[in-house]
């Protein structure tokens, strides 16, 4: 073989492997970034509806500061319209990576659509989404986030194993998250799941609360007052998130009962707030959401954009607190 003709089959052979290794599976990106320049990651977060939020943002900052990712941080004040602006406005700048937590899970076709065509890779923290093609798989390199359905049925098995009630009736309200949204949705099947299998327990009234205080106050108070008029006794809150609990405790403090003794409260997130309430007695349990994702995030940025291949789902692991541990596991909370 000529000098020429095995320069050319050593070159063929080059390519023909490049190609191969670019057609594999899994949530790979192929990127052409140089080593030494900054990642640009686009972040859109929900809003600042509570103690878990804040936390959550916190965590993303304080990572992508230590990883030396460039942060472009929006907040959109809990608006589906001001997330979707501000993924485009990411798009626009040709960001490295995209990643969101998405405040309802559904409408998100068209702008993850445009991410796809400027192949931008979109990770979602925290919450999921549904696409009107049913492949939402195929908009999003990595879902990172709690299990809710999880959380759900933890929230009801603890309430099940705490009440110790075979047969007498158990009436429970329930304080659901932002109308739409994943947690929202999971947490209240995971709950009724449990429930199905206690059939004495009974949801006799549930409404959104929007995952903030000042709405889990407001609603448990029309609770309060439409079971008195009803003639109906509240056993049970459970709420989907711990500031709604906290707002309700509140309410019910007001009316005269005592949170915790009179009404019994399971909700989730175990934010310090919860476990304050836990040791005045005010909230019975609270079930683990962690919202410390940054480093998890910045390290699955980081392995996009070298072109590494990473899970496509990541779970939270995350515990169940009862009062009983509340003032020995304060300390080591970090949210
Ligand atoms: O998506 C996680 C939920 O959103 C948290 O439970 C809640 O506190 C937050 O606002």
């Amino acid at each position: 073989m000529s000098k020429w003709k095995k320069i050319t089959v050593a070159l063929s052979i080059g390519v023909m492997m490049l190609t191969l290794a670019g057609c594999g599976g899994g949530a790979k990106q192929e990127t052409s970034k140089p080593v030494d320049k900054k990642i640009i990651l686009g972040f859109s977060q929900i809003g600042a509806e509570s103690e878990w939020r804040t936390a959550n943002t916190e965590s993303i900052k304080a990572s992508a500061k230590t990883a030396g990712i460039e942060l472009k941080f929006s907040d959109a004040q809990q608006k589906q319209e001001n997330q979707i602006k501000a993924l485009r406005s990411f798009i626009q700048q040709k960001v490295d990576v995209i990643a969101f937590s998405p405040v309802v899970e559904t409408g998100w076709d068209a702008v993850l659509q445009e991410a796809k065509d400027a192949k931008i890779p979109v990770i979602l923290t925290d919450r999921s989404v549904k696409m009107s093609n049913g492949k939402a798989d195929d908009y999003y390199v990595t879902f990172m986030g709690s299990d809710f359905v999880e959380e759900g049925r933890r929230a009801g098995k603890w309430l099940v194993d705490f009440m110790k009630k075979d047969k007498d009736p158990v009436n429970v309200v329930e304080l659901q998250g932002t109308v739409g949204s994943a947690p929202a949705i999971d947490r209240k099947a995971g709950f009724e799941e449990i429930l199905k299998q206690n059939t004495n327990y009974k949801i006799i009234k549930s409404q959104t609360g929007d995952f903030t205080r000042a709405k889990g106050k407001e609603v448990m108070e029309s609770f309060l007052k439409s079971a008195k008029a009803e003639g109906q006794k509240i056993d049970v809150l459970y709420a989907h998130n711990d500031d709604m609990a906290i707002g309700a405790i509140q309410a019910i403090e007001e009316a005269g009962l005592k949170p915790g003794k009179d009404i019994i409260i399971v909700s989730i997130d175990g934010v310090k707030g919860a476990f304050e309430a836990m040791i005045a007695g005010k909230l019975n349990a609270s079930i683990e959401c962690s919202p410390l994702l940054g480093d998890q995030l910045m390290s699955a940025v980081k392995d996009l954009v070298a072109g590494k291949t990473i899970e496509k789902r990541i779970v939270t692991k995350e515990s169940v607190f009862p009062a009983d541990v509340a003032a020995k596991e304060l300390p080591n909370r970090k949210y």
